[in-house]
C-alpha cells in the first residue's frame, strides 16, 4: 500500500475527525504514503495507534471542533509541527439519530449544524490563507448521500449535509483560478462507529440497509479513504467543486 501516490510524499494534511471511521482510516491512507499528518478530533481513539505507528509523520489536537479558539491553537500547533497545510480534510461529523422536524429541537438542530457545517467555515477559513500564498492547495469535504436525498439522516443531519454540498461548489468556484482544488466526497453506507446503532442486537438494521444497497453491502473506511489519496493527487486537479458519490449505486435509485 506505501508510496503508490509519491505526490503525497511530505505533503502535510490536516484531518478532522482522525480518531475514527473514516476520519482515521484517510490519516491512516495518507501516513502510509509518507504525508505528514496532522489529526484533530475531540476524543483520542484510534490517534493512539497512529501516533505509535507513525510517530514522526502524526501529531494530533483534541478539542471540539466547535471551538474556535481551539481550531486556531491547532492549526498554529500544525504551523510549528509539520509548516503550512498543504490538504485539508473535513471529515468530523455527527448523525442526528434520523429525527424528524417535530422530534429536532433547536438544540439538536444548533448542534448539527455548528460540528458539520460551522467548523468547516472556520477552520477553511484558518487554513485557506496558507494555500493562496502558497497558490495551492487541496480541499476535500465530508458531504453524504444525504447531501443529496433525503433518508440519509433526520431533517438536521440532511439539511447540514445539503449545506455542505453547497459550501463546497461555491468554494471551488471561488478559489478555482488561485490554484486551490476544492471537491467533496458523499458516502453512502460506510461501516463505521457512527452506524453501529445499525449493527447493534441481531444487525437488522445493517441487514436492511445492505439489502437497500444496489451492490448489496456495506462499505469500509478504507475504501473511503483510497478515493480520498486520489482526489488529493495531481492527477485529479481537473475536478473541481465536483461532489463523488462512493455508495455502492443508492442515489441511482
Ligand atoms: P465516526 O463517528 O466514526 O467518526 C467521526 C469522528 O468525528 C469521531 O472521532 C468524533 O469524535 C469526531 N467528532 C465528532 N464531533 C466532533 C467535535 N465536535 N469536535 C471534534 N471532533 C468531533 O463517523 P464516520 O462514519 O467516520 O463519519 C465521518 C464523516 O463521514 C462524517 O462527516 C459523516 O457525516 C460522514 N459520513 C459517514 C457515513 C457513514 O456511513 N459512516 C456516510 C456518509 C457520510
Amino acid at each position: 500500500m506505501k508510496n503508490r501516490y509519491s505526490d503525497l510524499t511530505e505533503k502535510v494534511v490536516f484531518v478532522t475527525g482522525a480518531a475514527s471511521g473514516i476520519g482515521q482510516a484517510q490519516a491512516k491512507a495518507f501516513l502510509e504514503q509518507g504525508s505528514r499528518v496532522f489529526g484533530f478530533d475531540q476524543q483520542l481513539g484510534r490517534m493512539d495507534d497512529l501516533s505509535q505507528q507513525f510517530s514522526e509523520t502524526f501529531a494530533y489536537f483534541l478539542g471540539d471542533i466547535t471551538n474556535h479558539s481551539l481550531l486556531k491553537k491547532a492549526v498554529e500547533q500544525c504551523h510549528e509541527t509539520f509548516g503550512k497545510v498543504a490538504i485539508l480534510l473535513n471529515t468530523a461529523g455527527i448523525l442526528d439519530e434520523y429525527q424528524p422536524l417535530l422530534e429536532t429541537d433547536e438544540a439538536l438542530w444548533d448542534r448539527v449544524f455548528a460540528v458539520n457545517v460551522k467548523s468547516m467555515f472556520q477552520l477553511t477559513h484558518l487554513i485557506l490563507p496558507d494555500m493562496l500564498e502558497e497558490e495551492t492547495g487541496t480541499i476535500i469535504n465530508m458531504a453524504s448521500i444525504a447531501g443529496f436525498v433525503g433518508g440519509g439522516g433526520g431533517i438536521a443531519y440532511t439539511s447540514a449535509k445539503h449545506a455542505i454540498v453547497g459550501f463546497t461548489k461555491q468554494l471551488a468556484l471561488d478559489y478555482a483560478s488561485q490554484g486551490i482544488r476544492i471537491k467533496g466526497i458523499a458516502p453512502g453506507a460506510i461501516q463505521t462507529p457512527m452506524n453501529a446503532a445499525d449493527f447493534a442486537g441481531n444487525g437488522e438494521m445493517a441487514e436492511w440497509v445492505a439489502n437497500e444497497t444496489p451492490v448489496k453491502r456495506w462499505a469500509q473506511p478504507e475504501e473511503v479513504a483510497e478515493l480520498t489519496l486520489f482526489l488529493a493527487t495531481p492527477q485529479a486537479s481537473y475536478i473541481q467543486g465536483t461532489i463523488i458519490p462512493i455508495d455502492g449505486g443508492w442515489l441511482l435509485k
